[in-house]
């Protein structure tokens, strides 16, 4: 039986016809994508190089990045709101960046060995974070891997916490709970540690306990009950996998206070709200000081490479020896060369006023959308990120998220994708990133088409 959707009272099968009628406008559009994925799943597993690549109704195959746009091998335009999943906040090509690489390539691209770079960006890093100590490493994963081995290093104990619904990664510790089906959740004032993929031992999932986002009560509960096991607690400062959920008035503050009173050490994964959110993500938002901080994606410009910053206690665990943070390509020379010249030459004050001056506009369009359409959705926006969540309610937790209907956001990212704009794939999980390259008509582009899904599921 069809059923009417929560959030536009849109009859069920309306929707379907219409999620239906643009995936087919989407194909007919990619003729040389679907040549492309043919030829690659005879060689790359499922046919892309992540799973995360794949799409519905097809993975999009790029063929070149130039300022705001990016382009696919059928020769379309897009306006870039995917932005690499939360990188290109410089935008594609910036010509300080390609300057940067360039230079770095012809002088040699990797030594395993410093270079001046990479104090440049250890210096910068502190500066916007307040945190005196840095080392490199290549991805988000390798971060947040990096902190919770040295939050169980320096205690001696073997418990993370992290909250249900966050991703930080493919390593096993925080592979549980990422996006666990409503069925295996467990009680909301005791939520189950489920494993996020095959693969992942019982023995390192019972290590990970796993509270609500927003509840103070829950997480003190569990600090009492586990004192003594718990090495550390990771946590998003913003969750970012899940739409975009902030933190609730003084949730950080409780957070870092409860955490400070069981001698439990305190990591931020800024991964995605680095220097995204604001200059110093949401550790200068917040003025919320953790023990580790976890950063990647943006830093490197579009070059692969992560920080993992702390206060000098902590940092002694590297310096001493006691934690050997290591890797074969941390800070690696090409990438340091694009970090340093996005966080010193790109992202400087004048990309946050510009962010905020087309987050403005993006979030005022698409409330006057929104409104004049009856959708029962909202926006919710912070420096360079956004995204419209289809509740008419605020999402405080991953449990409210799980509420929503993703067809919606699909449909969404449809009409955007067919009228020339590239968000993320992933549906409700996924926001936008904006990047200094972008303009108010790319915004505008943005607009119009939300204009045209929000009469097409309302009509
Ligand atoms: C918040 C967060 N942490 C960590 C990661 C892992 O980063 P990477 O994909 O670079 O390993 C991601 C990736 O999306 C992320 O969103």
């Amino acid at each position: 039986m069809a059923v009417d959707t929560r959030a536009t009272g849109l009859h069920t099968s309306r929707l379907d016809e219409l999620i239906a009628a643009q995936e087919r406008i989407f194909l007919d559009r990619q003729p040389r994508s679907a040549e492309l994925l043919r030829r690659a799943r005879r060689t790359l597993a499922g046919g892309v190089t992540s799973s995360w690549q794949i799409a519905r109704p097809q993975a999009v195959w790029l063929s070149h990045g130039a300022g705001s746009k990016v382009y696919d091998v059928d020769g379309t335009e897009y306006v870039d709101l995917h932005g690499g999943y939360g990188v290109m906040a410089v935008g594609h090509a910036h010509p300080a960046v390609v300057a940067a690489v360039s230079a770095r390539v012809a002088r040699g691209t990797h030594f395993a060995q410093p270079t001046e770079d990479a104090v440049a960006v250890s210096e910068e890093l502190a500066r916007r974070f307040g945190l005196p100590l840095w080392r490199f490493a290549n991805s988000g994963t390798e971060a947040t891997m990096d902190a919770v081995h040295l939050m169980r290093a320096i205690t001696g104990r073997p418990r993370i916490i992290k909250v249900e619904g966050a991703y930080h990664g493919h390593h096993d510790s925080l592979q549980v709970s990422v996006y666990p089906p409503a069925e295996e959740t467990g009680p909301a004032s005791r939520p189950a540690s489920v494993p996020a993929s095959s693969g992942i031992p019982d023995e390192i999932v019972g290590l990970t306990t796993v509270v609500p986002f927003n509840d103070l009560e829950v997480l003190e509960r569990v600090l009492d009950e586990q004192s003594g096991e718990v090495a550390g607690m990771i946590v998003e400062p913003i969750m970012m996998n899940a739409g975009i959920i902030p933190p609730v008035d003084g949730y950080l503050e409780g957070v870092r206070e409860l955490t400070r009173g069981h001698q439990v050490l305190l990591a931020y994964d800024e991964v995605k709200t680095g220097v995204t959110v604001a200059a110093g993500g949401v550790t200068e938002l917040s003025g919320v000081q953790p023990d580790v901080l976890c950063l990647a994606k943006a830093i490197g410009g579009g070059v692969s490479t992560a920080a993992i910053g702390g206060s000098a206690e902590v940092m002694e665990h590297i310096t001493s020896g006691r934690y050997d943070q290591v890797g074969t390509f941390n800070g690696n020379p090409l990438a340091m060369a694009a970090a340093r010249a996005a966080l010193t030459e790109v992202l400087t004050p004048d990309a946050y006023v510009h962010f905020a001056t087309l987050r403005e506009l993006l979030a005022a369009g698409c409330q006057r959308v929104i409104e004049r359409a009856g959708l029962a959705a909202h926006v919710v926006a912070v420096g360079a990120k956004g995204c419209v969540t289809f509740s008419p309610h605020p999402v405080r937790d991953y449990r409210d998220f799980l509420g929503i209907d993703d067809r919606l956001s699909h449909c969404h990212w449809l009409f955007q994708h067919n009228g020339g704009v590239f968000l993320p794939p992933w549906g409700k999980s996924e926001q936008w990133l904006l990047s200094v390259q972008h303009t108010e008509q790319d915004a505008q582009r943005f607009l119009a088409n939300f204009g045209a899904f929000a009469d097409a599921v309302s009509s």
